[in-house]
């Protein structure tokens, strides 16, 4: 069997996630077990990082055995032993990096969202295939046991004919005055690349598209709970973009649904992440890790309300938890294996660059329903050679 070492430029490499999910828990985890098993070949990812503050990179690849880092991104873009380029620095870069690895000719793979408009991300995309450069990009969520689960009763036709849905998110984000803010400053500011939209509804298109199917057409209102925050070095900001949002959805099955998400909302639901999905048999709600059915035939039998008392009802007693046994595989490692199988066997990918700009065209279809007030379909903001 042939060792096959693939060099990967890690952008953003002192950051949140790609620090932890992406190194630590994917490509360093790879590394150590030899490599990933592609046919007659062992793929080894040889990572590279890049951030801002060298100390910090030092230490992180010193705490992972890797040799090499730096702040020169230009340098280490013309490094032909470097053939993959992968960003997770801050959002409002994205497209500007992405576009200068392309033009070095750097195969990439990208976080979320993979630009900043369907325009840009289309170039992006045009600008890549143009080069025969392979491209993907991160669409962990469905790959948590909740909603793996809930993709699998959705295939296996539990719901029977799907007629609604609920997806809720979200938890209290401290504005950094008593408590430190838990999210990094430029998720509140529009230079950064910062919007509740923007940043989690990429995350919703494959998640609902996934499970429930295809999206027709949205209308979203949204708002600024906490408009003054502190940030990193404790100045006072004022936040530009919103932190509250709420979205109607109708598929292309004609069903509706909601998507609730906030970072200024105290949590009492079954997770950070729930997702209930009803349908003419049954019902089934995912959180992150764990989901609940209910057939037609558990449902307790409701006639009215009783204005009176309370009956002291217990609405939860009558679902039964579906159990997988683990262990569950980290979502970060599987993207991380499928875009090294499709870099160097071809296999299939279904996260690409294509479905990373889906994924923006539903932020951006909330966006353009606020500004314009009035419901956008899906399919008018990303052309249909990208339709996932
Ligand atoms: N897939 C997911 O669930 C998921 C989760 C979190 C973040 N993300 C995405 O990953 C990316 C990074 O998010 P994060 O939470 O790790 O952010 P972060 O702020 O922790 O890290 C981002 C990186 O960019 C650098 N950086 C920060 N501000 C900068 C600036 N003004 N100029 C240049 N560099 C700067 C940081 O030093 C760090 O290396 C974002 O695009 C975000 O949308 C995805």
């Amino acid at each position: 069997m042939a060792t096959r070492t693939i060099g990967i430029i890690l952008n953003g490499a002192t950051g949140r996630i790609c620090s932890t999910q992406h190194l630590q828990n994917a490509l360093v985890p790879i590394r150590d077990e030899g490599g990933l098993i592609v046919g007659d070949d062992r793929v080894v990812p040889r990572p590279v990082l890049v951030g801002r503050g060298a100390d910090r990179l030092a230490e992180i690849a010193a705490a992972h055995g890797i040799a090499d880092w730096t702040t020169d991104l230009d340098a280490v873009l013309a490094d032909p032993a470097f053939s993959v380029m992968f960003d997770a620095g801050v959002t409002g870069h994205r497209g500007a990096v992405l576009g200068r690895a392309i033009a070095a000719g750097k195969h990439i793979y990208s976080e979320k969202p993979v630009a900043a408009s369907v325009a840009e991300g289309l170039a992006l995309l045009r600008a890549a295939e143009a080069r025969g450069l392979k491209h993907g990009a991160v669409e962990d969520k469905l790959y948590l046991p909740g909603l793996q689960e809930l993709a699998r009763l959705a295939r296996g036709g539990f719901f029977g004919r799907i007629i609604g849905f609920r997806l809720e998110f979200g938890w209290w984000v401290f504005d950094g005055v008593d408590e430190p803010c838990q999210r990094p400053s430029w998720n509140y500011q529009r230079a950064g690349g910062g919007g509740l939209i923007l940043d989690m509804y990429p995350h919703w298109r494959y998640v609902l598209e996934g499970v429930v199917g295809r999206i027709g057409r949205v209308v979203s209102a949204a708002s600024t709970a906490t408009p003054v925050r502190v940030d990193e070095r404790g100045q006072r900001y004022a936040v530009d973009v919103e932190d509250t949002s709420v979205t109607l959805i109708e598929l292309e099955s004609g069903a509706c649904g909601t998507v609730l998400s906030s970072w200024a909302t105290r949590v009492r639901r079954d997770d950070l992440f729930t997702f209930q999905v009803d349908g003419s048999k049954a019902s089934a709600v995912a959180g992150l890790h764990r989901c609940w059915t209910q057939t037609n035939a558990q449902i307790p039998g409701t006639s009215h309300v009783n204005v009176a008392t309370d009956i002291g009802a217990d609405y939860r007693a009558a679902w039964d938890e579906v159990v997988r046994p683990g262990p569950h595989r980290n979502p970060y490692r599987i993207g991380w294996e499928s875009f090294l199988r499709h870099l160097v066997a071809g296999s299939p990918i279904e996260a690409d660059l294509a479905a990373g700009v889906r994924d923006i065209a539903l932020a951006e279809a909330c966006y353009r329903s606020m500004a314009e007030d009035k419901w956008v379909a899906l399919d008018d903001v990303v052309q249909p050679s990208v339709r996932a």
